[in-house]
């Protein structure tokens, strides 16, 4: 059989293996339960939903909601998917009350090869053991130290930017949030090209996870992935050693030496698989955040400006971590950013017993979907969904209100964002310097084009017109 052949035959056997469950309807609930089925469609035949799903995520999940209501099933490469749409639905996998929503199951079959062991992989009382210990990287101090680390790399990032038009935003901020990784996370001391070497892996390993063949042949991107993890394993192993024994600011380092309040620590293997799974976390969530963010601003020039005011009436050329709050427009700014465009728009669970999301009943062993972003563009809880404004946030509207999950980037219950305030932090700094130093517009003919990673994605580099001021 000639090699392609045999490649191919090899990937479709490791993806229907991944899959192995003929698509049936969910289970019927129990006589006498008085719980309701769920509704849904198994698609077309072998595949399911699954073209649907992932060509265009936000409007599959739209349109089962429209159709089948907040918790809806479809088929999808030989299994069952429920998808939750919705504050109430996502709140029961949230909050996961009678713990049947294992998170470690529900992502293992998309990123499991890269991050096993990540702190998102693990359930219940192994999961809340290690976010102990990781809640000490993310105390108030060792944010002031990570700012303390990112602030200079800005600056002169920005310096060097070459502005003009159609300048790629999107593009542009990854580069630098990648660069900015190596200080802040990492604490490299790296020449060059060693640090390009990982900087390389890191991006195979985050791509492997959204790869279409799901198996370790030729130099497709699931296969590229496994040897990005492996060497991110490699250097992070070598350099524990040092890095037990030094003192540095930096989230590796600190990790190292982060001890909860009973005195527990990581171990050696631990630290390296939180280090390749935050690092991943953080990428190209706050890339999302960022380079979006810009974008609106260019479409808005008067919150352009108006954040631009408060920056240069606060008369600091950078940002210390107490200046965040002296920055009113920003936070709204942010939110409705991450409303219209969330980083993280699908997130996934397995049920590990039968339960019952509100009132349907959902069988052990089923993939959920729970979908933050389309339950944050639904207009039965947010007034003209599409429409950036970031007035929503004011006190007098204050629409996220209408339910504590209605606007939740950034999840909820055990696994809710380690990082938020993190990301806060990195997206705010920056954009304090750039209001500073550019002023920007997005041309009237733009049409944003988005793809889907682990979010809404830039798929042209999201180019704007940006000059010094
Ligand atoms: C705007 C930026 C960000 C967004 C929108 C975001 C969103 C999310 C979401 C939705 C989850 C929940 C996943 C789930 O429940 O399955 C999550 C978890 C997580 N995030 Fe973020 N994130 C952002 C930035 C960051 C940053 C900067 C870091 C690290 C510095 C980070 C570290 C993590 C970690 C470690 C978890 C797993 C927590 C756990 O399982 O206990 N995130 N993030």
């Amino acid at each position: 059989m000639p090699t392609t052949a045999k490649r191919l035959q090899k990937a479709l056997a490791a993806v229907t293996s991944h899959y192995p469950r003929p698509v049936t309807p969910l289970a019927d609930p129990p006589a006498g339960s008085g719980l309701k089925p769920v509704l849904g469609d198994d698609g077309i035949p072998f595949f399911g939903n699954t073209f649907e799903a992932l060509s265009d995520p936000l409007k599959s999940a739209m349109q089962r909601f429209e159709r089948y209501g907040p918790v809806s099933w479809s088929g999808s490469l030989n299994m069952n998917i429920v998808t939750l749409v919705g504050p109430e639905a996502v709140e029961c996998a949230w909050m996961n009350r009678d713990k049947a929503f294992s998170s470690e199951q529900g992502w293992e079959p998309m990123i499991g090869p890269f991050f096993r062991r990540g702190i998102m992989l693990m359930d219940f009382a192994e999961h809340m053991h290690h976010r102990r210990i990781m809640q000490q990287a993310f105390s108030r101090p060792r944010l002031n130290g990570y700012l303390d680390l990112m602030t200079p790399h800005i600056e002169k990032s920005l310096a060097n930017w070459d502005v003009r038009a159609g300048f790629p935003m999107y593009t542009q901020t990854k580069e630098l949030l990648l660069s900015l990784a190596s200080e802040v996370f990492v604490g490299s001391t790296l020449n060059a090209d060693e640090n390009h070497r990982l900087e390389k892996a890191f991006e195979a390993a985050v791509r492997g996870g959204q790869a279409i063949i799901r198996a370790d042949v030729g130099n497709f991107t699931w296969a590229r992935g496994l040897r990005g993890r492996e060497l991110l394993q490699q250097y992070f192993r070598s350099e524990i050693p040092a890095r037990r024994a030094g003192s540095g600011d930096d989230l590796f380092s600190v990790l190292c030496h982060s001890v909860d309040d009973e005195g527990n620590a990581f171990s050696d293997k631990d630290v390296v698989n939180h280090m390749i799974f935050v690092m991943m976390a953080a990428h190209d969530t706050s890339t999302i955040a960022l380079s979006m963010m810009v974008h609106h601003l260019g479409r808005n020039p008067q919150w352009q400006q108006r954040l631009r005011d408060e920056s240069l009436a606060l008369g600091k050329d950078t940002l210390d971590y107490d200046d965040l709050s002296a920055l009113p427009s920003m936070e709204p700014a942010f939110k409705e950013t991450l409303r219209i465009n969330a980083p993280v728009g699908m997130l996934f669970r397995k049920t590990v017993a039968d339960t019952d999301i509100l009132g349907h009943y959902v069988p052990a062993g089923t993939l959920i979907a729970i979908h933050p972003w389309a339950t944050m563009l639904r207009e039965e809880w947010w007034p003209n969904p599409t429409t950036w404004d970031p007035e929503r946030f004011s006190p007098e509207r204050r629409e996220d209100k209408v339910h504590r999950f209605a606007w939740a980037p950034f999840g909820g219950g055990a696994h809710k964002c380690i990082g938020l305030y993190f990301g806060g932090m990195e997206v705010k700094s920056i954009l304090h310097q750039m209001l500073l130093r550019f002023e920007w517009s997005v041309p009237a003919d733009y049409t944003l084009d988005l793809e889907y990673g682990t979010g809404p994605t830039p798929a042209d580099g999201l180019p704007i017109d940006i000059r010094r001021r």
